[in-house]
């Protein structure tokens, strides 16, 4: 139970952020119920951007911690499944991991959504947490604790794609209209989207990658999707969790892929049927929108050539010079 104490210091916090929200640029696209505000650079909910500043505030990362990072839509989810299941592969076997009763988001909790109380605990007992943040916004904890990182990244253009079919669905869902695709892909191009501009959260990462390649794992959902096995191993090798060799030879990796597969995940009942964040206002959805097609280069089924070249040539204008290439 709150104390009257702790109800007087959440309120004054409440005040100070509608009053600071009020003087940051906003802007209301894709469809959202609420305006997009920027803030130092980057667009988010007010939610959201609460929830970054309590993380920054109270959250205190343990060096154990595994934080899996990312911009949304590009295989947070599907991260998720991998690192858990590795990570849990003795504790829990084929038919009671929490894999299958409970969808991604559920047993890998968000830093700056669920970790509410920012207690030291950690959900499971399993040192995994996810944060949509860039990282010039990760709690100063995460970088003095020495934790390790994952980030994940993908092609822009089908990061715009499932993006786009994310809120329609938010959308559908609460019976509001969602915009026309190429006016949320002009929102995209200019930066302003969930989390975005997408190729500054990128950048953010692969920058702090090249400073920090013990700390940090940067991976692409491309290549994830093209040999998942072994970058399954390369991710077990960093996180800790290495496969000895007698599990390679059973074939645990291999069975952990099957697993967490985009056929078997969407394919739940849980995913197929549950809802997230219930009783959350505009958090609340459906499982099954989180689960689309799970497939490489699905933005040729919606962006013209035209919008394609255009994303491409504005891809290669901000990652000029960085080494990095998408
Ligand atoms: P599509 O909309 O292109 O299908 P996130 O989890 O960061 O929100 O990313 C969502 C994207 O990852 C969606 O892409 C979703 O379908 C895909 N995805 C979810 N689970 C997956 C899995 N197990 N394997 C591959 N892709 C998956």
């Amino acid at each position: 139970m709150e104390s009257n104490i702790e109800k007087q210091n959440s309120d004054v916090l409440q005040k100070s952020f509608e009053e600071m929200i009020s003087t940051i640029p906003k802007e209301k696209c894709w469809g959202f119920p609420e305006d997009l505000y920027q803030y130092q650079g980057f667009w988010f909910t007010p939610p959201f951007l609460q929830g970054a500043f309590s993380a920054q505030q109270q959250f205190q990362a343990q060096p154990t911690d595994i934080i899996l990072c990312s911009s949304p839509r590009t295989g947070t989810a599907w991260l998720k499944c991998l690192t858990f299941a590795t990570i849990t592969r003795t504790i829990y076997d084929d038919s009671t991991t929490p894999l299958l009763s409970k969808m991604p988001h559920d047993f890998v909790p968000f830093m700056e959504f669920d970790h509410a109380q920012f207690s030291t605990d950690r959900h499971f007992g399993i040192p995994l947490l996810a944060t949509h943040l860039p990282y010039s916004f990760l709690p100063r904890s995460i970088i003095d604790s020495g934790c390790k990182l994952i980030y994940i990244c993908r092609d822009p253009k089908d990061t715009f794609v499932s993006s786009y079919h994310f809120i329609a669905g938010h959308c559908k869902s609460r019976n509001t209209q969602p915009v026309q695709l190429d006016e949320a892909f002009e929102s995209f191009y200019e930066g302003v989207s969930l989390y975005g501009p997408y190729w500054e959260h990128v950048l953010g990462y692969w920058k702090a990658t090249l400073e920090h390649p013990d700390k940090l794992m940067f991976l692409k959902y491309e290549a994830l999707a093209e040999d998942t096995v072994l970058y399954l191993k390369k991710i077990a090798e960093f996180m800790g969790y290495p496969f000895s060799s007698e599990e390679q030879q059973q074939g645990v990796p291999e069975n952990i892929v099957q697993l967490c597969s985009f056929k078997n995940i969407s394919g739940l009942e849980v995913n197929k049927t549950g809802k997230h964040r219930e009783g959350q206002g505009n958090l609340g959805t459906e499982n099954n929108i989180f689960f689309r097609k799970g497939k490489v280069g699905d933005w040729k089924n919606y962006l013209t050539t035209e919008m394609a070249q255009r994303l491409d040539q504005r891809t290669m204008q901000k990652l000029s010079g960085s080494g990095l290439s998408l």
